[in-house]
């Protein structure tokens, strides 16, 4: 074979396995979703050192007969970097599993667990509307979440408690994380605050935290009734069930956390324009404290860029809304009427966003 033969045969070669890689990423997500149903990670944390494959087929639930594929799943999770293999004892060749800072966020009783998000977001629930997809394209439903379901993803949520109960703890889940960075990376953003609503607060999590940092800060979470209903507040923290298009309990400053991306353009300048009724001017304190991705165009690394896609088609998926780059973020605060805002970027793949009347 010549050279450019060979060269073109390695080039069709290297696309298929291209195609491939992008056919069975899903797998990823549902070995990892095993993983985390099977318990694996609580098991390897509870036995608190390396964990050889049999010490690790001896504890976990599964039929006698299936003991001999353990091993196939545990060499995925290692290869996707949620588990790593480390020596058992120095000196000695016998090899067990240690958890990775990854798989340390998806044990069953950590403060800072985002398993419920992960058991959500793959709940055929959600799962679903992913094949309905292409059909969406071709219709004028709203989302697919509305083809698959044949209703709206917030009207499913406030009648199906399954999918409100798995999402209000997938967002909790999210929240108390989110917080746990906020309240030391950005405290200063609450400071010299009265009065704070969370509209879109979901169960709290977040004010909750806000609240108890700062105990002279008297917090409202604002939800609609089905998320909020026999919630119980304290002495700084109070719940309202309500409609955000509808009002919003004036504060000095308004929070709205993973909140803008789920709406389109003209229903978010609906929401911030309620907010900016809802607060004093500047001078006196006022301000929208917006917690949400801004894109990022050139200046990321291929995972975070692939990642902050992977939100954008979410949205597509599930909402009316969007991920949105600073430019489509100014023009929303602008059309809202607000003068201006500053990006604090303290928060991942996410940031930090002051909006000022
Ligand atoms: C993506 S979740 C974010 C929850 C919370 N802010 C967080 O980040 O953990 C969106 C929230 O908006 C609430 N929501 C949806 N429509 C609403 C409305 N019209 N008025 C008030 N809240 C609404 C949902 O119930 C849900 O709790």
């Amino acid at each position: 074979m010549d050279s450019a033969n060979s060269e073109r045969s390695t080039e069709l070669l290297h696309a298929q396995a291209h195609v491939w890689n992008h056919i069975f990423n899903f797998i990823n997500s549902m070995s990892l979703k095993c993983a985390i149903q099977l318990g694996i990670p609580d098991i390897i944390h509870n036995h608190g050192k390396p964990m050889t494959l049999p010490e690790l087929v001896a504890k976990l639930p599964v039929h006698p007969k299936r003991s001999q594929c353990v091993y196939r799943l545990m060499r995925i999770l290692v290869h996707s970097g949620f588990l790593a293999a480390q020596r058992v004892q120095q000196g000695e060749q016998e090899e067990g599993y240690v958890l990775t800072d990854a798989s340390r966020l998806l044990l069953m009783d950590d403060s800072l667990s985002i398993r419920p998000f992960l058991l959500a977001m793959l709940d055929p629930i959600l799962t679903k509307p992913w094949h309905y997809l292409s059909a969406w394209f071709q219709n004028d439903d709203p989302t697919p979440f509305h083809t698959a379901h044949e209703r709206p993803f917030w009207d499913y949520a406030a009648h199906e408690p399954q999918l409100n109960t798995f999402f209000n703890e997938a967002m909790a889940s999210d929240a108390r994380l989110v917080t746990s960075v906020l309240l030391k990376e950005g405290k200063g953003v609450f400071e010299g605050l009265n009065s704070l609503v969370d509209v879109g607060g979901g169960t709290g999590k977040v004010a909750k935290a806000i609240a108890n940092a700062f105990p002279h800060l008297n917090c409202t979470v604002l939800d609609l009734p089905h998320v909020v209903a026999g919630l119980q507040g304290s002495k700084n923290l109070n719940y309202f069930a309500g409609d955000m298009f509808e009002a919003i309990p004036p504060a000095d400053a308004i929070l709205l956390k993973w909140i803008m991306h789920d709406w389109s353009d003209e229903e978010c300048v609906k929401i911030l324009k309620r907010c900016r009724e809802a607060i004093p001017s500047k001078e006196n304190g006022g301000k929208v404290i917006i917690i949400d991705m801004i894109m990022m165009k050139n200046q990321g690394d291929y995972k975070s860029i692939e990642t902050q896609l992977f939100f954008d088609m979410i949205m597509m998926n599930f909402v009316t809304g969007r991920e949105r780059d600073e430019n489509e973020w100014e023009k929303l605060f602008l059309d809202a009427g607000f003068s201006h805002y500053k990006i604090i970027p303290i928060l991942g793949l996410r940031s930090l966003i002051e909006v000022y009347p």
